[in-house]
């Protein structure tokens, strides 16, 4: 096993002995849900940055995988739209981790009467390497692992993912990322990559390893401000600035003419028609804004046209429009 590996392991080992509340700079509120509460201890390891649970990659009772449970919050969470026995699969490579969330998941028992600690079936097992069937999973998540991982293990990762979900399953994740280039020590730097600091890709590299592995379809639906890693408290000469995203990848096949990537652009056409049909498969009626992937904004930029108007990307997808 790589060093860093390792380190990572005794990191959360660690943090699943000794809650730490700092360990990982969450930026979303901790929501619940009417009938759902999260035990303070969970709370305590929350050790993500940002949301994997989205209401609405959940209808119609998903078989459910996540992959590094942490204190076992999102578990719940996807556990509140399923409640069926074994309904989650948790896998996590550290057996500390693992009791852990097991013993919070008796908690959670105690302060939710619609949940069962049999909702959730924990399994030890690596990311790179995972105890599950091929396509046998609606909905798989990871929240803050995949940024640790170097180019390789990230590859390996991305394709147990991918080996798991049914046609049409999705991947959702979040991670941080950053645009600028970080300097080999905070690149080599275990624990900091151990502590989601130093390890994060630009989102073009990110969304790249997830088309490479086969996604067609690709969601970013949100970006926020994560942390500044700055010249006196960590060992680089500029500023860094850490974003966090959340992104969704469905296993649809690949169009021919490459993935669908949605980042929140939109077209709105505002010519004398009714309507404008690019005849590839969009309609857009007039003033009505239609969510576009990127791949049809420049389709539609390249026509030239003077009615059409393309906004900038958002980073905050939440579903409909074209492809
Ligand atoms: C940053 S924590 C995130 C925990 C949780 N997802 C959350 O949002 O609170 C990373 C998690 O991944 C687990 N982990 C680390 N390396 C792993 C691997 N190779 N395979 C599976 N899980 C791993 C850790 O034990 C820990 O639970």
């Amino acid at each position: 096993m790589s060093t860093y590996l390792e380190t990572t392991h005794n990191v959360y080992k660690e943090a699943a002995l000794t809650p730490d509340v700092g360990l990982c700079c969450t930026t979303n509120p901790i929501w619940e849900l009417p009938g759902l509460k999260i035990p303070k201890i969970m709370q305590e390891m929350n050790y993500g940055c940002g949301s994997t649970v989205h209401a609405r990659d959940l209808t119609n009772n998903p078989k459910m995988l996540y992959v590094g449970v942490g204190g076992g919050m999102e578990l719940l969470q996807f556990a509140y739209f399923n409640r069926q026995k074994d309904g989650v699969i948790g896998v996590d490579v550290v057996d500390e981790m693992l009791e852990a969330s097991r013993q919070n998941f008796i908690e959670a028992e105690a302060q939710n009467d619609w949940f069962k600690s049999e909702f959730v079936d924990l399994k030890k097992g690596d990311a790179m390497n995972l105890p599950v069937e091929d396509n046998s999973i609606d909905v798989a998540a990871q929240n803050c692992l995949f940024n640790i991982f170097k180019a390789d293990d990230l590859k390996k990762a991305i394709a147990e993912m991918y080996r798991v979900l049914k046609p049409h399953g999705r991947l959702v994740m979040s991670d941080p990322t950053c645009e600028q280039p970080m300097n080999d020590t905070l690149r080599n730097d275990e624990r900091l990559r151990a502590l989601c600091l130093s390890g994060s890709l630009p989102i073009a590299e990110y969304v790249k390893a997830l088309t490479d592995a086969g996604f067609g379809t690709i969601e970013i639906r949100a970006r926020k401000p994560y942390r500044i890693l700055d010249p006196k408290n960590y060992p680089t000469d500029e500023l860094i600035y850490i974003e966090s995203i959340e992104v969704a990848a469905i296993k649809d096949p690949m169009p021919e003419d490459g993935p669908c990537i949605f980042t929140g652009k939109a077209a709105i056409f505002f010519g004398s028609e009714d309507y404008f049909d690019d005849k590839k498969g969009h309609i857009l009626l007039k003033n009505q804004p239609i969510a576009i992937c990127d791949k049809t904004a420049g389709d539609l930029a390249s026509l030239g046209r003077d009615d059409i108007f393309i906004s900038e990307s958002t980073y905050h997808y939440d579903g409909g429009g074209c492809c």
